[in-house]
């Protein structure tokens, strides 16, 4: 969602904005803006509707330099989108932009008596006023005395007209990470901003004031102002890992790194072949002494949720319920003591997945985070992390980071069962080592890409897709589902294939693509028998089986193998042919790959 740059130093603070905006386009937006003092002091502001090119642009007029300034990407929440709504809002002395949400905006915009004064529509400028009313010279008691009155969620980065070289950034929930490095201090919203600069950062504490100068940034506590010292962190990936690197899309770049970043997140966590967390400090009495297991996420990280519970109920033998994070805090969840919430995030900063954790914490249960960013808030909040190490997801459609995170649970489900005594020594070993078997069936799925090109060429031209399994296929198929309708618009939907005929069938007349799933031996016949009626019906059936597997030459009217590993694993090779179908599909129809209309990568809001 809405991005956040601020620079202050000897380089040219402009080329810094802009660059940095470009790094955090692929959280989605829909308008951008930069606010800069220029030689004179004053502070300058630009912004644009539409992409950070049309920005750039409207920049190139601008001949003088600049040492300090603001950028922000926005996606509307607040208001339409226009230039007017765009960030930063000027208001009297202040220019700030801001992420998250201001709740009481009504009651301050009367309070301060703003309505002839706002110009936009949005929050955060009736917050810029308030900061102004209050304003008497001295920005840490200003911004002390703003936040005390705002209700909400924020990450602020702010100048004061009579402060140049200055930025002032406060947050709460909203994520904002910032570092001083040889050329200046720099401030962002996320990594992706802050690596071509350093790899040492900090993340903003809440309850502190972050000052940045040319020559240093601090912190300061918000209420005594004493000068605080947070936490340095190292980042655990480079630039190149940011970067596209010649693959024209960071999706199918993203697909490539799987095998990569599936030995990344398991091989340092195998101990004689099994499972250990130890290095996590993860106990193993977090896995002996729970009674169910919770799992709450959203979007695909709630997918992998899924798999997981088809895996882990039949091991462990205990519930395990899959919850989408939004719905949870409304249901008045059965959570207690002896809860395991497995919390499972990319990105650690989606809203709904935090403010579910925060409730499973306060219900009495044990949190442990599956998260992909390290130090993200989720990570840090979770009473356990586990990290996955699939690098930075810039994609918007989740590919890499939906195969460790089920890596992750294969895991924890293997542990589990082996400290609950499901699993003897060997029992484990085994399940392991044939679970690493998925490793080389996922490089040559993406090998044979060609051949899911080639099924693509005839779901392009259909307004409708289904997807249909069973059992754990069914599972996937949710995945496969969001895959194609995130970012080729395609009407996607998955289906239980035993609930066809009550009620989807009607939806399966001639030449609509059918999907079909089929890689649990113990569920073959049953889904053979579903694929015969959709195709009685005209579908035009893409079958997805193992290598081997018996199927009529006229079953299908394509069909695509999968090596044939254990039926368990299947959902990790058949992962990266459905992203691949998603991602031609997506080609062929020209459309924006990496950033479709309207999604962001990271969702802050609820
Ligand atoms: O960062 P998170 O894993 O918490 O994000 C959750 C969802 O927003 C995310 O998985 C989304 O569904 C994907 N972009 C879909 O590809």
């Amino acid at each position: 969602m809405c991005g956040i740059i601020g620079y202050t130093g000897p380089l040219e603070a402009k080329k810094l904005l802009l660059e940095g905006l470009a790094g955090l386009e692929y959280r989605g937006y829909d308008s951008a803006g930069v606010a800069f003092f220029d030689t004179d002091s004053h502070i300058r502001l630009i912004k644009q509707v539409g992409k950070v090119a049309s920005l750039k642009e409207a920049m190139s007029k601008i001949k003088e330099d600049s040492h300090c300034g603001i950028g922000h990407t926005r996606w509307a929440t607040h208001g339409g989108v226009t230039v007017e709504n765009a960030h930063p809002h000027q208001a009297g002395r202040v220019t700030l932009i801001h992420n998250g949400i201001i709740e009481n905006y009504h009651q301050l915009t009367e309070e301060f008596c703003l309505e002839g004064k706002l110009k936009s529509q949005t929050d955060s400028e009736v917050a810029a006023w308030v900061l102004d009313s209050l304003y008497e010279g001295d920005p840490l008691e200003a911004i002390k005395n703003l936040v005390h009155r705002l209700e909400g969620t924020y990450g602020f980065c702010i100048l004061f007209a009579d402060r140049p070289g200055e930025i002032y950034a406060v947050r709460k929930v909203s994520p904002l990470v910032a570092a001083y490095t040889h050329s200046g201090a720099v401030i962002a919203s996320d990594l992706t901003a802050l690596i071509p600069y350093t790899q040492k950062y900090f993340v903003v504490p809440e309850q502190e004031i972050v000052r940045l100068t040319p020559y240093k940034v601090q912190t300061y506590n918000l209420e005594t102002f004493e000068k605080t010292s947070p936490e340095i962190m190292t980042v655990n990936w480079n630039l190149d890992a940011a970067m596209k690197n010649g693959f024209p899309h960071f999706m199918l770049k993203e697909i490539h790194e799987q095998p990569e970043a599936m030995k990344n997140t398991i091989l340092p966590r195998l101990n004689r072949g099994i499972p250990d967390f130890s290095d996590d400090r993860i106990p193993d009495s977090l896995f002996a002494e729970c009674s169910q297991v919770h799992i709450v996420a959203c979007g695909t990280a709630m997918h992998a949720g899924m798999v997981a519970k088809a895996i882990m109920e039949p091991l462990l033998r205990i519930p395990v319920t899959v919850t989408i994070a939004s719905e949870f805090r409304y249901q008045d969840p059965l959570v207690d003591e002896r809860t395991l919430a497995i919390i499972i995030s990319q990105s650690g900063e989606t809203i709904d997945t935090l403010a579910a954790m925060t409730l499973a914490e306060r219900l009495g249960a044990k949190t442990l985070a599956i998260v992909n960013v390290k130090g993200s808030t989720i990570a840090r909040e979770s009473q356990y992390v586990l990290y996955t190490h699939a690098g930075p997801e810039i994609a918007v459609a989740s590919t890499k980071a939906y195969s460790v995170q089920l890596a992750a649970l294969y895991m924890v489900a293997c542990r589990m069962a082996l400290v609950r005594g499901k699993y003897t020594e060997e029992q484990a070993k085994a399940f392991f080592s044939e679970f690493l078997d998925v490793i080389p069936a996922m490089e040559e799925m993406i090998e044979r890409k060609e051949e899911m090109k080639r099924v693509v060429t005839h779901l392009i031209n259909s307004p409708d897709a289904f997807f249909i399994g069973r059992g754990l296929d069914y599972a996937f198929s949710l995945e496969g589902a969001l895959k194609l309708k995130e970012i080729s618009y395609i009407h996607a939907e998955a289906y239980a294939a035993g609930e066809l005929k009550h009620g989807t069938i009607a939806l399966i007349s001639d030449q609509v693509p059918v999907i079909a799933t089929a890689t649990q031996d113990v569920l073959f016949s049953k889904m053979i028998s579903n694929v015969r009626e959709v195709k009685a019906r005209g579908a035009f059936v893409i079958l997805l089986t193992k290598e081997g597997a018996e199927v009529d030459e006229n079953l299908a009217d394509v069909h695509l193998t999968i090596p044939a590993v254990k039926d368990q694993f299947t959902v990790f090779p058949i992962a990266v042919v459905l992203q691949l179908i998603a991602y031609y599909a997506s080609l062929g129809k020209n459309l924006d790959v990496d950033q479709p209309r309207n999604l962001a990568k990271s969702v802050t809001v609820e």
